[in-house]
């Protein structure tokens, strides 16, 4: 992290700290910044596919079981993002994204890389994904003018379309010109289709590049530019490739865009699997992710220029991916920051939450004002990993804490509630109310198998004080540390838990918990505040907010 960066985010953190709720004033410190610092956003965003409708960008990214999934997050300058949406308001693949057992889950499946564009000539926006390796779902959400309102959407209004009995692998979306839709696709053979005038279905599908030596690539994303069709693929987990043709359908001609160059991180992956955009003045980035376990895959963006005869370049620092960059765009227009506190007031949740699968909507509701967020017990059972209606946060990155203010008054015999690291090998401070007694926790091993089935349910490592029976709330803070520490290296990051019964003095309970940097769960730690019965339903919990900071 650089001094600049550093310092912007301190008298970031200290402009929000007064600040109650969403939306937050002034990001004056960034929007004057003439230069920008990979990561652009130091949370788990993978597989990214970015575009530009008039002075917006957007960016879609995958979320595997998580719901809502598909999160559409918006820019005005290329480097501050923001979630506005979601593409897959409930994860409509069967019902095992419903959390229903312990053997009736969707762990690391659901939202893969799949593809969002808008397509002007209706002005609708376009998700495509494949789903388990079998069918492709298309959600379509009209935009209520973004087109004549400088790209900016009014509200957005996903409507589940066609299922496809074919899998689009990895797809990318194209409108051409003249409005033909084209989805790039596939590994090692990368695939185009044409679809149907509605989107919603093929007419016409095709081989159009497999390379020489069968080197295992995916990830497309397709392009018209000047005339002249790109796909975009990547070469798993390092490389990313071009192929260049002057129809959709090939001849496909490629050149490496970049192979394993070094980060801006250390301990990192590759910058790899991203897309390109450019800015209404003419200039061109490729944004691209790299994994960083524990936390996930982040976003990095580089600038490109392009050769004469049509192929891209990335505007390297020295052999390396730049560490900054000039500012693509100089705005006015600002996002939300990523820290701060939700207090929960709204009709509906911010997209900065999903839930682990898709909810119990009968077991939650926003109490209106500032009575927080209800979360009535929705399942009895021991495993975290079964229980539903556990709520995620990213963390951002590399070191933040995250703290929920909870009231536990209304807990019943049996119940356990938190808040979580939630991953695949996670760790909780909790409050566990047996018969009239409410105590403090922590808790750690609780753990997934390789084929996600659990096999821990957790061990209370760590017994705090027993709660005033006049005592309604409690703050539950989570302390992490996702600075990269990839495969390669045995330094495991570690993350601490700590309780307050006023909101101001925390004490830490049990020793610190020390993270996986596996990649295979594929999504990145989270935050996350639950609330399970091992006994009966019919307690519940009270989420009055959820603070994130930078430390
Ligand atoms: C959302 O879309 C659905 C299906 O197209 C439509 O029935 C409904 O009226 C729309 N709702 C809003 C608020 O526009
Ligand atoms: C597109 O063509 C114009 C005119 O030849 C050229 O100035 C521009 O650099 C080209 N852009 C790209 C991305 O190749
Ligand atoms: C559970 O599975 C994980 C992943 O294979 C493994 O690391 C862990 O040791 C296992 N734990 C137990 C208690 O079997």
């Amino acid at each position: 992290m650089n001094i600049f960066r550093s310092t912007r985010l301190l008298l970031l953190s200290f402009l929000l700290s007064s600040v109650s709720s969403k939306p937050f004033p002034g990001n004056e410190l960034i929007r004057q910044a003439t230069t920008f610092t990979n990561p652009i956003l130091w949370e788990d965003y993978p597989d990214l596919d970015v575009f530009r409708v008039g002075d917006v960008f957007y960016y879609s990214s995958s979320t595997f079981a998580f719901s809502p999934g598909a999160p559409v997050l918006k820019s005005y300058d290329l480097v501050n993002w923001t979630p506005v949406s979601h593409s897959v308001p409930t994860l409509n693949f069967g019902s095992k994204y419903n959390l229903n057992s312990a053997t009736d889950r969707a762990y690391v499946k659901g939202i893969w890389a799949s593809s969002l564009r808008h397509r002007p000539s209706n002005d609708m926006f376009y998700w495509i994904g494949c789903v388990e390796s079998s069918k492709t779902y298309i959600w379509t959400a009209p935009n209520s003018g973004a087109s004549q309102n400088g790209g900016e959407v009014g509200n957005w209004n996903w409507t589940a379309g066609e299922t496809l009995n074919k899998c689009y692998y990895d797809c990318g979306l194209l409108v051409d010109d003249d409005d033909t839709m084209y989805v790039a696709y596939g590994n090692t053979k990368i695939m185009v289709s044409q679809l149907s005038k509605d989107g919603l279905s093929e007419v016409k599908s095709q081989q159009v590049y497999v390379p020489s030596d069968n080197t295992y690539i995916e990830g497309s994303r397709m392009y018209k530019i000047n005339g002249t069709y790109y796909i975009f693929v990547t070469k798993p987990a390092s490389a990313e490739w071009v192929l260049k043709s002057k129809s959709p359908w090939g001849p496909y001609e490629s050149k490496v865009l970049v192979d394993s160059i070094p980060g801006p991180l250390p301990n990192a992956g590759y910058s790899h699997q991203g897309g390109v955009v450019d800015t209404k003045d003419g200039k061109w980035y490729y944004v691209a992710f790299m994994d960083s376990y524990p936390g996930g895959r982040i976003p990095v963006a580089a600038p490109l220029t392009w050769t004469t005869d049509g192929w891209p370049q990335l505007v390297k620092d020295g052999n390396a991916w730049g560490k900054t960059y000039p500012m693509p765009v100089q705005t006015d227009k600002k996002v939300p920051a990523p820290v701060g506190t939700d207090s929960l007031t709204g009709s509906s949740l911010s997209h900065e939450w999903e839930w682990n699968h898709n909810p119990d909507n009968t077991k939650w509701r926003l109490a209106g004002g500032s009575g927080g967020l209800v979360l009535q017990t929705a399942t009895v059972t021991n495993d975290l990993f079964t229980a539903r209606n556990t709520l995620t946060h990213r963390i951002i990155g590399p070191k933040s804490l995250g703290t929920f203010r909870i009231d536990v008054s209304q807990m019943k015999d049996g119940d356990r509630a938190g808040a979580a690291l939630f991953r695949d090998i996670a760790a909780y401070i909790g409050v566990y109310k047996d018969a009239s007694s409410a105590k403090v926790v922590m808790v750690n091993s609780l753990s997934l198998n390789s084929n996600w089935a659990t096999n821990a349910t957790g061990t209370v490592a760590a017994t705090g004080p027993t709660l005033d029976a006049s005592a309604k709330e409690v703050w539950l803070q989570v302390r992490t540390d996702i600075t990269p520490a990839f495969s390669g290296t045995s330094v495991k990051r570690t993350t601490t838990f700590w309780y307050s019964t006023d909101g101001s003095k925390f004490t830490q309970l049990g020793s610190a918990f020390a993270m996986t940097n596996s990649y295979t769960f594929f999504t990145g730690y989270r935050y996350a505040v639950f609330n399970h019965a091992t006994k009966a339903l019919g307690g519940q919990v009270t989420v009055k907010s959820f603070n994130m900071e930078l430390t």
